[in-house]
């Protein structure tokens, strides 16, 4: 931005101080001129006998006086200013490096805490927060390219079997080819949604989060039989303010995962809705595998995979549970994870209650 050049603040601060000592030195000569001119009259003498006397007398004083406090109060001014305005030097220092693009450098500013150094610590936070959110995208891009590499890799060396040997290119090699660009499709529409519930743009309406749930795991319900799961749900009207589609989607993750990172047989899933004068909440809970805290803490990270096991039918991607999350963050609610001490997890999401709903325009 282009601006009109202005006085340095330290070179005003120092013609304010000039000027005040300046003005506060007036005012003393003034006052001992006016108690010295009282005392001349005939009778109380001091050294002088008319008031033109005392004025020669006293104009020269006044004015070393007044040089000495002009040159005192620049000099002063000057150094006291520059004392006081050199943490700022230090941070617009910073703030250009950081304007660069470096984002590792600090401020750091030494002392205690005053002005300045909360300015310089706000700075150095915001940068700190700048630095990982910068990180952490530079990472899921890297982690994303690799992952739609894979499938397109594997499509490579297909159609290359399949070039190299015309008359392999038979019904089992299209499956094939159809199952690995399915995985792409799949991961593509992934890292859609996750953009589309970070962006936050979607419309906002009043839903009951039970039946959102319930819609989830009917839809999903051959898939848990097919696996001799049992799936008990309950949980009365839970009203929440978001997007149908979103939230919908959130519930099929959860009960996704808690039917295929369930156990191999026997398993249970089960899933809750709740209104609390705090907000709605949604818990589904599966037995499975034990799992670590440690673990656990880290699987809502994009391509985060708790196990190593790879079953290639219902395999996911591995964005279902950071799909969750930003799904949450995107309604200001909370995602919890926590291992069941018998094993499997208990995913708990929080969303804000809806308000009453006579503040609800009516339905048309
Ligand atoms: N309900 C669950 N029970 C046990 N483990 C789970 C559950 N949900 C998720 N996980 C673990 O978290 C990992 C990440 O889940 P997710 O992000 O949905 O990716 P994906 O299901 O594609 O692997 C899974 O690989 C799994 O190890
Ligand atoms: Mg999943």
């Amino acid at each position: 931005m282009d601006r009109t050049p202005g006085l340095s603040v330290r070179l005003k601060l120092t013609l304010s101080y000039a000027g005040f000592v300046m003005l506060a030195g007036a005012v003393l000569l003034a006052a001992g001129y006016f108690s010295l001119s009282r005392g001349v009259h005939p009778g109380v003498i001091f050294l002088v006998q008319s008031h033109a006397a005392l004025l020669r007398y006293f104009a020269p004083i006044a004015a070393i006086v007044m040089t000495f406090l002009l040159v005192f109060g620049l000099l002063g001014g000057w150094l006291l200013s520059g004392r006081m305005l050199a943490p700022l030097t230090r941070i617009t220092d910073a703030t250009r490096v950081a304007a660069d693009g470096s984002l590792s450098h600090r401020i750091e500013l030494p002392g205690r805490q005053d002005e300045f150094r909360e300015l310089a610590d706000s700075f150095d936070t915001m940068l700190a927060r700048l630095e990982a959110h910068v990180a952490e995208q530079q990472r899921f891009a890297a982690n994303a390219s690799h992952e739609l590499r894979t499938p397109l890799a594997i499509t490579q060396t297909l159609l290359d079997v399949a070039r190299n040997d015309p008359k392999g290119a038979n019904g089992e090699l299209v499956d094939r080819l159809h199952f690995v660009n399915n995985r792409a499709i799949d991961l593509t529409e992934a890292l859609l949604l996750l953009s589309r519930a970070d962006q936050r743009s979607f419309t906002r309406e009043r839903l009951d989060l039970s039946l959102i749930a319930e819609e989830a795991t009917e839809t999903l319900l051959p898939l848990a039989e097919r696996r001799g799961l049992t799936i008990e749900t309950s949980g009365d009207a839970t009203p929440t303010i978001g997007s149908r589609a979103l939230l919908l989607q959130l519930s099929t993750n959860l009960v996704h995962n808690a039917i295929i990172h369930n156990l191999p047989e026997r398993g249970t899933v089960r899933i809750a809705t709740s209104a609390h004068p705090k907000g709605a909440v949604l818990t589904v809970e599966n037995t499975g595998e034990k799992l670590t805290p440690q673990l656990v803490a880290t699987l809502a990270d994009p391509f985060q995979r708790g196990t190593v096991r790879i079953r290639t039918d219902d395999a996911g991607v591995g964005l279902g549970l950071a799909i969750v999350k930003s799904i949450t963050e995107a309604h200001d609610g909370t995602l919890t994870l926590n291992p069941r001490d018998a094993g499997g997890l208990r995913v708990t999401v929080q969303l804000p209650a809806a308000p009453p709903a006579r503040l609800q325009p009516p339905a048309p």
